[in-house]
C-alpha cells in the first residue's frame, strides 16, 4: 500500500486529535519502521490494519467507521497531491465512471506499484449508478468516504447503499445524486 495513504492517516490523527495522540498510536501499533513512512514508499497492508486496530481500541469506534472517516479525509489529501488527475472530470458520476479507466490509470502512472481496486459500472442514468467494487483488501468503507468527499467537492448530495456480492471481495454501490 502506498506511503501517501499512511502519511495521510498520521496527518489526520495529528490534525483531528494531536501529534502526541498520533505518536501514541504509532508506538502501540508496534510497527516495523516505527511509523517512519514516506509518501512515495510502499508498505504492507498489515501495517495499516495494526494502526487501525489500535485506533479502534483507543477511540471505541469500529474499524469500518474509522476507515470511512479516513476516506473522507484522504480525498482532500489525494486531490491536494494529484488534483491534476481530475482535470477532465466534469461531474461526480463521470468521476465514478472513469475511476477504473482514467483516474486510477493516471495514479498507476505516478505509482507503478500502487494497490488499486477495480471498479465496473453496471448501469448509469442521468442521476443514478450501480458501481461494482473489487479489492482483496475489502476497503469498501474507504470507497464510501472517498465518494462522499467527492460529492462535496462537486457540490452535490449523494445517496448510496453498499451491497456485498456473492463473489468474494466484491461489493456493489447503488448511487443516486440528489
Ligand atoms: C471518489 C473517487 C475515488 C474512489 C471511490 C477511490 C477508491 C479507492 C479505494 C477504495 C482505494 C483503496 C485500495 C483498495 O480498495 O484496495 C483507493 C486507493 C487509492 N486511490 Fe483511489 N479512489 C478515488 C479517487 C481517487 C483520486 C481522485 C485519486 C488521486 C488523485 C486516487 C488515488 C488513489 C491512491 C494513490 C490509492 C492508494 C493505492 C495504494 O495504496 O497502493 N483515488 N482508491
Amino acid at each position: 500500500m502506498l506511503g501517501i495513504v499512511f502519511t495521510s492517516l498520521i496527518d489526520m490523527l495529528e490534525e483531528k486529535v494531536s501529534p502526541e495522540f498520533a505518536d501514541e498510536v504509532i508506538v502501540d501499533a508496534k510497527l516495523s519502521n516505527d511509523g517512519a513512512y514516506t509518501s512515495v514508499g510502499y508498505y504492507p497492508f498489515e501495517e495499516m490494519q495494526k494502526l487501525l486496530t489500535v485506533l479502534a481500541e483507543k477511540t471505541g469506534k469500529s474499524i469500518n467507521a474509522l476507515i470511512y472517516d479516513f476516506g473522507v479525509y484522504l480525498f482532500g489529501k489525494l486531490f491536494a497531491a494529484h488534483g491534476e488527475v481530475l482535470t477532465n472530470t466534469k461531474t461526480l458520476l463521470d468521476l465514478f465512471e472513469h475511476l477504473d479507466d482514467d483516474i486510477h490509470v493516471q495514479v498507476r502512472k505516478l505509482y507503478p506499484d500502487a494497490d488499486l481496486p477495480r471498479f465496473a459500472v453496471i448501469s448509469r442514468t442521468d442521476s443514478t449508478m450501480r458501481l461494482r467494487y473489487f479489492s482483496e483488501r475489502d476497503l469498501y468503507p474507504l470507497a464510501e468516504g472517498l465518494m462522499d468527499a467527492a460529492a462535496a467537492h462537486f457540490d452535490c448530495q449523494l445517496e448510496r447503499e453498499t451491497h456485498p456480492m456473492d463473489s468474494p471481495h466484491t461489493y456493489e454501490f447503488s448511487l443516486k445524486v440528489v
